[in-house]
């Protein structure tokens, strides 16, 4: 008798819940998607599940969906994939079902999230992931795989009680075709220089509501993007965390090959949503903070982003 491979539940349907709840599907491992509430599981249930488009081909995959009241098993490993400043009130919606020693990965930008839920829920086995894939809603539970990128997985120094082994295993069993999770022991390099980009980039775009390559054509927006850089490699040198060289130059690279995209922080400010501002630039300033560092260019961006609606509270 073969094993049944251990099932996956997905905490946030919107873009990269439902990417790597279809592409789970597809690949013959059915996983649990976990909705909000029984008003989305209703909104779900009228339709016949994710509609997933990838190079220009549409198919529907019938992925399960729970609310917090229809969830009767265990959840033993859970995949979060909301936004950072959403995660503690819906795991919390989750909580009762989750066994003692459930495996939680974080799949999300942002740095803090980590600590929080571990202040809440110490028992759990809590794993990062962070990626580059790229997806989008065209609609509800309508998702578009736009564009290829790398997903790394590792534990959190500090806050992991998980084994290497039992970490790359959850990595392995995360890869569903086209995408590879692969296992990573230097996961706080990796974070840090996505927490730069995310810092250097996305509140400009707020600031100037702009497309992410329209920064690159303003000079005093580049100014400022570049002094964001510098802040995050002062406290990240503080830290005694070594970002390289090369830091600058990633973050220009990574405007310019998105250049026509529209932040996912300035759809949510122009939506008037909260956005995951505490959780990049909040992040920044609170080490900063910590260690008596000043991060004036990173504060005015907090407070011009935070002004414009209030960030979310974890
Ligand atoms: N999209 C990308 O290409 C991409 C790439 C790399 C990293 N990321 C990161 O990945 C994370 C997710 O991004 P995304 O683009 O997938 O965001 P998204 O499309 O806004 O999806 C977030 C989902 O979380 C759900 N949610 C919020 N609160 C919830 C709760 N209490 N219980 C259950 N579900 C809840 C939302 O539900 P509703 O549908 O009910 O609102 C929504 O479906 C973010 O940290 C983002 O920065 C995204």
């Amino acid at each position: 008798m073969t094993a049944h491979p251990p099932q996956w539940h997905i905490l946030g349907a919107g873009a990269i819940g439902s990417l790597w709840a279809a592409l789970a599907q597809r690949a013959g491992n059915p996983p649990a998607m976990l909705l909000r509430d029984g008003h989305r599981l209703a909104d779900y249930q009228r339709g016949k599940g994710i509609i997933f488009e990838s190079g220009g081909q549409a198919e529907i995959l019938p992925v399960q969906a729970q609310s917090p009241e229809s969830m009767q098993s265990p959840i033993a490993q859970l995949l979060v994939c909301t936004k950072a400043q959403d995660t503690l009130n819906a795991i919390s919606a989750y909580a009762p079902r989750l066994t003692p020693d459930c495996t939680v990965v974080l799949l999300q930008n942002g740095m803090g999230v980590a600590e929080v839920i571990h202040r809440h829920y110490p028992q759990l086995r809590l794993l990062q992931a962070s990626t580059t894939e790229g997806a989008f809603r065209r609609g509800d539970f309508h998702i578009v795989h736009a564009g290829r990128g790398e997903t790394r997985l590792g534990d959190i120094p500090g806050i992991s009680t998980v084994s290497e082994s039992h970490a790359r295993a959850v990595a392995t069993s995360l890869s569903f075709p086209p995408v590879e999770v692969v296992y990573c022991d230097a996961m706080t390099e990796i974070l840090w220089r996505k927490l730069a980009i995310n810092c250097a980039i996305n509140p400009l775009t707020v600031v100037y509501q702009c497309r992410n390559g329209e920064l690159l054509d303003n000079p005093t927006a580049l100014q400022r993007m570049h002094t964001v850089v510098d802040e995050v490699l002062t406290v990240a040198r503080r830290l005694g965390i070594d970002l390289g060289s090369d830091l600058h130059q990633q973050v220009v690279a990574v405007a310019s090959a998105t250049a026509l995209n529209r932040s996912s922080m300035l759809q949510d400010a122009e939506a008037g949503r909260s956005t995951e501002i505490d959780y990049i630039s909040g992040y920044l300033c609170r080490q900063a903070r910590e260690l008596g560092e000043d991060t004036p260019e990173s504060a005015a961006l907090y407070a011009a982003v935070t002004q414009r609606h209030p960030a979310g509270a974890n």
